[in-house]
């Protein structure tokens, strides 16, 4: 049996599943899953959901983040949990970082600002090659989106736990050279995922290593910048433009002075969507293996929280 939680496209989850899966019976649930749940695939369940499964063999996550399922003490260590592979994310977080980098490159920021005063400027120009961007995680996110903006012609550095090598991209790893490395960097991009290491990462004390005038775009977690310290970069110029798709809670709060900010731009945890048929397929093709007794890639490193 496979059991499917989902808060908003379990339907379509259970029927996509029940077609590439027809050997096995494909339900859901939104409160306590059958004792004979084998697989579980969901995204954020309540607690407890994965008590009592004494038949449960994996877990499968609709998403690339498991910092929500790691910690969990319903679930026992030995259950292995799978986290989405790329599953067509990538491409999306190469368009939100592409995005980004350009509103500031560009200077769509102050043009925004300076339309609202009916304001005639034409800002300094600032080319590609120009442009440092430093990109925080260089995993199935991250190390797609330096290669990528690599590739189109910036300056590109990338932070990682251990040491990377990419084409085009200055790797480095460890937390001292995390310093060196905002000082020379123009747009920050974080794509790390939540762990006890990079929870509260991007403190004011990093923010303020950033050059004057410095950008950040923000897609991993939102427990991993200090908000406050954001905005008081922000209101000082400091910082002078943020992107930003995670909240420390979510959804951010109606009163959160963020939101209505003039050097950011917020999105609603929307820069790179589960998608679903990539997600069942992927999902899928990886319990057909494990009925084969075969290895399969995305297991998540429990020690390690990713
Ligand atoms: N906003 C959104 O819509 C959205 C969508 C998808 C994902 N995300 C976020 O993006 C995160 C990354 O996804 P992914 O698929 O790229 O994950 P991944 O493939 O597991 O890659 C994680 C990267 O982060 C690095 N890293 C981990 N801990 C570190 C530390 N303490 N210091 C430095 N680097 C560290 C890893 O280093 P190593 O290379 O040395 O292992 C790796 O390069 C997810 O966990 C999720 O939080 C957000």
């Amino acid at each position: 049996m496979i059991t499917v939680y989902h808060s908003e496209h379990v339907q379509a989850y259970v029927q996509a599943l029940g077609s590439a899966l027809p050997g096995h019976r494909v339900v859901h649930t939104m409160l306590k899953p059958q004792t004979a749940t084998r697989y579980a695939v969901v995204w954020n369940p309540p607690p407890g959901f994965f008590t009592g499964l004494t038949d449960l063999q994996a877990v499968f996550v609709l998403g690339a983040g498991v910092d929500r399922l790691v910690a969990r003490e319903d679930l026992p260590a030995h259950i292995p949990i799978y986290r989405l592979s790329d599953a067509g994310m990538a491409e999306q977080m190469i368009e939100y970082a592409r995005y980004g980098v350009l509103h500031w490159q560009r200077s769509f920021d102050l043009y925004r600002n300076q339309q609202q005063q009916r304001q005639w400027q034409v800002q300094p120009d600032r080319r590609k090659q120009d442009t440092r961007v430093s990109v925080l995680g260089l995993g199935e996110m991250g190390g797609r989106v330096a290669t990528a903006l690599a590739a189109e012609g910036y300056q590109v550095n990338g932070f990682s736990r251990s040491a990377r090598s990419l084409s085009a991209v200055t790797c480095v790893h460890g937390e001292s050279a995390l310093d060196e490395m905002l000082a020379h960097t123009d747009v920050l991009i974080n794509m790390l995922p939540l762990t006890p290491a990079t929870r509260s990462l991007l403190d004011g004390a990093r923010l303020a290593r950033l050059p004057a005038g410095a950008a950040l775009i923000h897609a991993g977690r939102g427990e991993q910048l200090d908000e406050n310290a954001l905005l008081t970069a922000l209101d000082s110029g400091a910082l002078r433009f943020a992107l930003l798709d995670v909240f420390s809670l979510e959804p951010l709060a109606k009163t959160h002075p963020l939101w209505v900010h003039p050097h950011a731009l917020i999105t609603p945890h929307s820069a790179a969507q589960t998608l679903i048929s990539a997600a069942v397929l992927q999902i899928s093709a990886r319990i057909k293996a494990l009925e084969l007794g075969q290895s399969i890639s995305g297991k998540v490193e429990r020690a390690r929280a990713y």
